[in-house]
C-alpha cells in the first residue's frame, strides 16, 4: 500500500491520517496474544512494591526512565487496592508495556519491520528512519486511565521535529472505550513544551507556550480494528478514560528521521550496546 498524493496532502494539512484496514485481523490477534503472553510471564512482585512503598515516586520514575531499552510493565493508576495489591490481577490491571518492544521481542520486531510500514515511512518523507519506541497499550475496561492532551514531540523531541507516531488499533476504538482525539491542523500550533532530564536528576517541563489547548477543536478518531492512525509528533491528541466493559488495545510505534539531532536530555535513552535501529 502506497500513500496517494491526496493522503499525503491530508496528513500535511491535518497532522494525522487514518488508514483503515492497514493491518490484517490475524496480525492484530497475534500481537494481542503475544502481549498477553508477556504479561502472563511477568512477575509483578517488585513493581507492585514500587507502586506501594513511600518511595514510589522516585522508584517508579527510575523504573520508567530506564525503560527506553527494556520491556517493562506499567499499571493503571486505578488498578490498585489500598493495600497495594492489584484489583483485577496483573492481566486486568496492566496499562502498558514499553518501551523497546519493537527491538527486544521477536513478534513485535517482525510486526514493526514489515515492508508496508517501511514504505509508509518513506512515503512520509522520513529518511534513514530509526525506530524509537514500541509500546503496547491496553486501555483496560472500567479502569483504563485518561491521557490528557499532549504532543509526542514533548516527550520524544528531535531537531528538526521529524517524528511520526504510528497507532495501530488492535481492537475497535470508539467513543465508548476511549478512542484517540486530535485537532485537525493542530500540528501547526508549534511545540508547547519539552519534558527534559534535569541536571538535579528526574524530569522537568520546559514550557514554550503556556496557553491551554483549544480542546473544543478536538475531534474523535473512531477507528475499526486493523486501522492505523499516523500522528505527526506535533499533533495535539488525547484519549478519555475507558469506563466501558470493552478494552481498547493498541500498539504504537514512533519513528524518527536518522539525520535529526536526538538530545541526551530526552527521557528515552538507549545503552551503547542497544542503539536505535531502522527497518533492517
Ligand atoms: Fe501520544
Amino acid at each position: 500500500m502506497r500513500l496517494t498524493p491526496e493522503q499525503r496532502a491530508q496528513y500535511d494539512r491535518d497532522g494525522f491520517l487514518i488508514l483503515t484496514g492497514f493491518v490484517e485481523t490475524r496480525s492484530c490477534d497475534r500481537l494481542r496474544a503475544r502481549a498477553e503472553e508477556l504479561v502472563r510471564a511477568f512477575d509483578p512482585g517488585r513493581v507492585i512494591s514500587i507502586f506501594s512503598t513511600k518511595e514510589q515516586n522516585r522508584l517508579s520514575d527510575d523504573y520508567f526512565l530506564n525503560s527506553g531499552d527494556k520491556i517493562r510493565f506499567f499499571f493503571e493508576e486505578d488498578g490498585f487496592l489500598p493495600d497495594g495489591s492489584l484489583k483485577h490481577g496483573k492481566e486486568g490491571s496492566v496499562n502498558k508495556i514499553g518501551h523497546a518492544l519493537h527491538d527486544l521481542d521477536p513478534v513485535f520486531s517482525e510486526f514493526s519491520r514489515t515492508p508496508e510500514i517501511a514504505q509508509l515511512i518513506a512515503d512520509l518523507g522520513i529518511e534513514r528512519p530509526l525506530l524509537l519506541q514500541g509500546m503496547y497499550i491496553f486501555k483496560q475496561p472500567k479502569i483504563g486511565g485518561e491521557v490528557t492532551c499532549h504532543q509526542d514531540s514533548t516527550f520524544l523531541y528531535t531537531e528538526p521535529a521529524e517524528i511520526a507516531g504510528l497507532w495501530f488499533a488492535l481492537e475497535d476504538a470508539t467513543l465508548e472505550n476511549g478512542c484517540l482525539w486530535a485537532i485537525p491542523g493542530g500540528h501547526k500550533l508549534g511545540l508547547k513544551s519539552r519534558w527534559v532530564r534535569s541536571t538535579e536528576g528526574g524530569m522537568k517541563f520546559e514550557v514554550f507556550d503556556s496557553h491551554p489547548w483549544p480542546e473544543g477543536k478536538l475531534v474523535p478518531l473512531e477507528v475499526s480494528k486493523g486501522s492505523l492512525i499516523i500522528l505527526n509528533g506535533l499533533q495535539p491528541h488525547k484519549s478519555l478514560a475507558n469506563r466501558s466493559t470493552k478494552s481498547r488495545h493498541a500498539y504504537t510505534l514512533h519513528v524518527i528521521g536518522g539525520d535529526c539531532h536526538y538530545p541526551d536530555s530526552n527521557w528515552l535513552q538507549r545503552s551503547a550496546d542497544l542503539p536505535f535501529r531502522g527497518f533492517n
